[in-house]
């Protein structure tokens, strides 16, 4: 496994075997199984992998958040390793982003609701830094979580609008045994906040019993998840939204398939969960 800093190291390392088909990881560290699942996939479709280690600037909007985003570059190397990555790129900010650098790439309505409105500018760093990242690797194929879904949906987009020569593929979540969606920010919760952390993954897995049971009004199944997350006495509701899976409009009715998402602060910690239905 070779890991580089330098733009000219990962373009001369990825076109010295220009027949190869490529997968592209993109990562901001602290890998844990979810990351790791992607990169299987990877493994397994592509003739070589690369992964990204990058906790990109321009996508926080909170700069105690950015700061105290956890990170071990060591123990992710050593897990990429095991899972036979062939390359790495680990970039400074300063080579992503050097003093000149005034360049954005911005995907328009998609991203102004439900974690773009909580997160203002959030998804303009994420789709900047994944053009700097497609740009470098020039992957056939890059891959992306299911967990991050509003994520997916906007590179897509973008992949599509811009025309990339990069294949996106999705990932299923990964979860605890509790049925949590794995995330890096889990090891911030207290013990009795973990805890209370699946009432994310209860009102997603109550709306859609009750979905299955023949309930299609909107409002009455966001009512049911916001009923389940109140009974968590840590948890305050950011957002709860069932909405269609392309445009991210807010559904009346579930007819066809619709994204099932949501933000929920618990203890201080913000967690995301989502599914798609049916
Ligand atoms: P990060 O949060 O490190 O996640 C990297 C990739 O892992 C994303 O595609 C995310 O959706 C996926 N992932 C995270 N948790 C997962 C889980 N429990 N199951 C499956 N996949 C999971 O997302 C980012 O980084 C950044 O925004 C990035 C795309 C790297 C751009 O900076």
């Amino acid at each position: 496994m070779k890991v580089f800093t330098q733009i000219q190291e990962i373009r001369t390392q990825r076109w010295q075997e220009p027949l190869l088909s490529w997968g592209l990881v993109p990562t901001m560290g602290y890998l844990h199984q979810g990351h790791l699942s992607l990169v299987q996939r990877a493994r397994a479709e592509n003739d070589r992998v690369g992964v990204s280690i990058f906790v990109n600037p321009t996508q926080f909007n909170d700069a105690k958040d950015l700061e105290g985003y956890p990170r071990n570059l060591e123990r992710d190397l050593e897990l990429l390793e095991i899972e036979g990555v062939d390359l790495v790129w680990t970039p400074t900010s300063e080579i992503v982003y050097p003093p000149l650098f005034q360049t954005y790439v911005e995907v328009e309505q998609i991203t102004r609701v439900l974690e773009g409105a909580a997160r203002p500018g959030h998804f303009r760093g994420v789709t900047t830094v994944v053009s700097t990242l497609f740009n470098v690797f020039q992957p056939h194929r890059a891959y992306f979580g299911q967990k991050d879904a509003q994520q997916v949906i906007v590179i897509k987009r973008m992949v599509e609008d811009l025309n990339f020569n990069t294949e996106i593929v999705i990932g299923a979540t990964q979860r605890e045994a509790d049925g949590l969606a794995m995330s890096s920010r889990n090891v911030k919760l207290s013990p009795e906040a973990r805890q209370q952390a699946t009432c994310l993954h209860h009102a997603l897995s109550q709306a859609k019993t009750a979905y299955e049971q023949g309930e299609r009004d909107a409002h009455k199944l966001r009512r049911l998840m916001l009923d389940v997350i109140s009974q968590a006495s840590l948890a305050r509701v950011d957002y709860v939204s069932i909405a269609h899976p392309t445009t991210l409009a807010e559904l009346d009715t579930v007819a066809d398939q619709a994204l099932f998402s949501m933000a929920v602060f618990v203890d201080g910690v913000r967690l995301i969960d989502n599914m798609i239905i049916p």
